[in-house]
């Protein structure tokens, strides 16, 4: 990414945070990022946190800048953008990382025309460890693309859908998917207490699992079948685990859960077109 490019944040709540100081660890210069709230205690934080420039005014910002993240809650979307129509102009790339807003709203709330991409992150993010779908309309040039993907990895991985429902696929897989894993932990947990262990060594014990799975699995050449095949003795005790697992049905409970998820990510975003 140019380091010339000025990219400015609207909202300086916690992923705005998260995204400058990806930005900032990966070489990006304070002095192209800039950033409006309307709270500003926590600009101030924020200033001292960066050294970065602040603002009030969400239509001023916009003047400085080529890239616009908007990162106000998505409740708050459609009024935000509707006050920065005149200050935008033909070139600003716009990036939303508003959960379930669609990109046909926000390019009507900003007047049209606009080049425009939707992003789906998720939370750990935050840790520099998440990954993000995003998907960009038909104004969004090459070169416009490639800088999206440049800010979205400073926190994490990024990939790109051609169709926009399918962001609704990635919400109900990595955008909802952290709190999957959260019950997992939580599960195995009181299952562990079930066993005698105290709660303090079964979550523990658990959350080290996680984590050291995902890791073996994003390291591995091998495919997360073929490692839990590897860890799967004939007539062990993993064996026994993963047959009651599959008694039970565990693909088609993980199968609906990401379905309604997937329902209610497309019903929010309608909810969120009819609101302004
Ligand atoms: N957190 C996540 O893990 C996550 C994951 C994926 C996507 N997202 C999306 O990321 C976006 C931001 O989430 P967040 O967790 O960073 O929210 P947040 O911490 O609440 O930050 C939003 C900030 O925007 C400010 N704001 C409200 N109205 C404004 C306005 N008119 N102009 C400028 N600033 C305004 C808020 O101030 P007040 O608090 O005073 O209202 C707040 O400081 C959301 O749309 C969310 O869907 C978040």
């Amino acid at each position: 990414m140019k380091n010339s490019t000025t990219i400015g944040f609207i909202g300086a709540g916690n992923m705005a945070y998260a995204i400058i100081s990806g930005l900032i660890n990966n070489d990006f210069s304070a002095e192209n990022i800039k950033i409006s709230d309307t709270n500003e205690s926590l600009l101030s934080l924020r200033k001292k946190e960066f050294n970065l420039e602040v603002f009030t005014d969400n239509s001023e910002l916009v003047r400085h800048c080529d890239v616009i993240v908007l990162a106000v809650k998505p409740q708050m979307l459609s009024s935000v953008c509707q006050l920065l129509k005149q200050a935008l102009n033909s070139n600003t790339l716009i990036i939303s990382i508003a959960a379930g807003v669609r990109v046909h709203d926000i390019d009507r709330w900003l007047g049209g025309d606009c080049a425009i991409v939707r992003t789906m992150p998720n939370t750990p993010a935050l840790l520099n460890q998440g990954v993000t779908g995003m998907f960009a309309n038909e104004r969004v040039s090459s070169a416009q693309k490639e800088l999206a993907t440049s800010i979205l990895n400073s926190v994490g991985q990024s990939l790109w859908v051609t169709d926009e429902v399918m962001l609704d696929a990635v919400t109900a897989l990595s955008g909802s998917g952290p709190a999957y894993f959260f019950l997992m932990i939580e599960s195995m947990s009181k299952a562990g207490v079930a066993l005698g262990l105290d709660e303090k060594t079964a979550q523990l014990l658990s959350i080290q699992t996680a984590l050291g799975a995902s890791m073996m699995a994003s390291v591995s050449d091998e495919s997360p079948r073929d490692l839990r095949a590897n860890v799967t003795s004939p007539n062990g005790t993993t064996q026994a685990a993963i047959e009651s697992f599959q008694d039970q049905d565990f693909d088609m409970i993980v199968a609906h859960a990401m379905r309604a998820a997937f329902d209610r990510a497309s019903q929010l975003a309608a909810e969120l077109s009819d609101s302004d």
